[in-house]
């Protein structure tokens, strides 16, 4: 708003026009489109790592993509359960099948990419050979894009063997198919591309080659996009994992409904830090192993970390967690260190995970803030993630400074226990659970509640843990007569696809409409 003193004042975009690349991007131009062609033997993790790079830049880049499986075209046009045969390479029928496979998926995926603006495909299949590589650059250059070509090499047995696996639970190539069944022909079919493999080499052009997850090999890769996508999957790791979103106890805000703040906690608040930290100890820190002659389970201590904000309400809600010295082995084959000492949940204050800056209205409870400032009430409601408080943030703000967080938990392979806010969690939860950004405010993050998510290759489960009923409690602070949360559909229906879904089946081109 200008006034007599600033005429013509810096306005930050709001709305549609919130998330400009240039800001959120970085110098990303106009008319970069990147495809990333995969590559990799069956069980590589290579589906792994295409949805988790779509993920990263739709979500923080606000990038257009989309992933074109060569495999759901073969299904669809040959059907879903095929013999081992059917990959056999010395088989010019089945090749011809395959190949029209392979150039359906090219046709959209050219379709997708010829389209205006930034843009980002990625085509998932096997890839194997130096003959389908060069054709698929052949199909591809008439386009003006940049193409990496992407390969997962994996050797280590035990790691090819949890994917197979995880691919017999996820893949219709196997429905109503027994595990060993499964596991058997998938082995069958994996060593029909093994007799024709061709490692990535120079004559491929641009590309990122990761080995077991330890060592990458980065050829000719320039430009902003490409870039942002070595420095992502240097981050990554497929390894199984969990780790765990929690909310401050009650505070004293909460209690009188005022957001913000740095208040401190309330009976109930410590309560539940009590309580939190007896899952760290039993949960969050503790493996179980079954013996797989006897099936007898036995617990052992695992290395954790600890973040919390910056703010006095998460910190005294990790006070009670014990910080504990044990000694463990590094999983990183160097023999010269084989073990370390290791200090359990020894905390770390992120100023990243503070709460979401209400700015003029921090302090206030909702309804103060529709008597006090009403034109902005009902600017928040009409569009929640781009919505900017007077000198505070918007959620496409907090956004920005949560990329830094998501790539440590994308690369860190201990169990974290992450002690926030509402806002914060909504929107880690958002990403991993492949919800669109648009949801991400209307996620219901509860108080006093554990929630558990383990990424895997097709998505990511959840598991929620309550700590402290609401019986137990007085008041969460968001039972306000107005509340923040006007859009009842929106939030009923990403919470019922949060708790129902994969996040693969989510399109992020045709998010749906309410
Ligand atoms: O009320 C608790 C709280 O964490 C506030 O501090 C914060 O402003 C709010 O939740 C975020 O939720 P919403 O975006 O729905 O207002």
């Amino acid at each position: 708003m200008s006034t007599d003193y600033n005429p013509t004042p810096h306005v930050i975009p709001e709305g549609e026009n919130a998330t400009p690349l240039g800001v959120v991007g970085g110098d990303c131009t106009e008319s970069e489109k990147l495809i990333i062609v995969m590559c990799g033997l069956p069980a590589t993790g290579k589906t792994h790592i295409a949805n988790r790079i779509v993920r990263y830049l739709s979500f923080f880049l606000d990038i257009p993509t989309k992933i074109f499986n060569v495999g759901d075209y073969r299904r669809k046009l040959h059907g879903a359960q095929l013999p081992a045969n059917f990959f056999d390479h010395s088989n010019e029928e089945f090749m011809a099948k395959r190949l029209q496979a392979c150039d359906m998926a090219l046709k959209d995926l050219m379709d997708f990419m010829k389209q205006d603006g930034v843009r980002v495909g990625v085509l998932d299949s096997t890839n194997s050979n130096h003959g389908r590589r060069s054709h698929i650059r052949d199909v591809l250059k008439s386009l003006e894009c940049k193409i990496v070509v992407l390969e997962s090499i994996c050797d280590k047995e035990e790691v090819v063997e949890s994917n197979i696996r995880n691919i017999h639970l996820n893949t219709p190539d196997y429905k109503g198919v027994d595990a060993a069944t499964a596991f058997k022909d998938f082995q069958k079919r994996r060593e029909k591309y093994l007799d024709v493999y061709e490692p990535v080499d120079n004559s491929d052009g641009s590309h990122i080659k990761i080995i077991n997850n330890e060592t990458f090999v980065v050829y000719n890769v320039r430009g902003y996009l490409p870039q942002k996508v070595v420095h992502f999957v240097m981050n990554l790791h497929l390894l199984p994992r969990e780790f765990y979103l929690s909310r401050h106890g009650q505070s004293e805000y909460n209690l009188v409904g005022k957001i913000g703040g740095d208040s401190g906690l309330t009976e109930a608040g410590l309560e539940y830090a009590r309580r939190l930290a007896d899952f760290a100890k039993d949960v969050v820190a503790t493996k179980v192993v079954v013996d797989e002659k006897t099936g007898e389970e036995r617990r052992e201590v695992r290395p954790a970390r600890l973040w919390t904000s910056t703010l006095r309400r998460t910190k005294e809600t990790a006070q009670f967690i014990k910080q504990e010295s044990v000694t463990f082995k590094w999983d990183n084959n160097d023999e010269g260190n084989p073990s370390v000492k290791w200090i359990q949940f020894k905390g770390r204050a992120r100023r990243n995970l503070d709460e979401l800056y209400a700015g003029v209205c921090d302090g206030l409870t909702y309804q103060e803030i529709k008597e006090k400032f009403p034109e902005e009430f009902a600017r928040r409601q009409e569009n929640k993630l781009t919505y900017r408080y007077p000198r505070g943030e918007s959620y496409m703000d907090v956004t920005l400074r949560l990329e830094q967080i998501v790539l440590d938990i994308e690369r860190t392979r201990e169990p974290i226990l992450i002690v926030a806010h509402q806002g914060i969690h909504r929107l880690l939860y958002a990403y991993f659970m492949g919800l669109p950004r648009e949801e991400a405010p209307f996620v219901s993050i509860p108080l006093n509640t554990v929630i558990e998510l383990r990424p895997h290759a097709y998505g990511c489960e959840e598991k929620r843990y309550v700590l402290l009923s609401k019986e137990e409690m007085l008041k969460d602070g968001q039972d306000e007569p107005i509340t923040s949360m006007p859009m009842q559909e929106i939030a009923d229906r990403a919470n019922k696809r949060a708790l129902s879904s994969q996040p693969s089946d989510i399109d992020p081109m045709n998010p749906p409409s309410f």
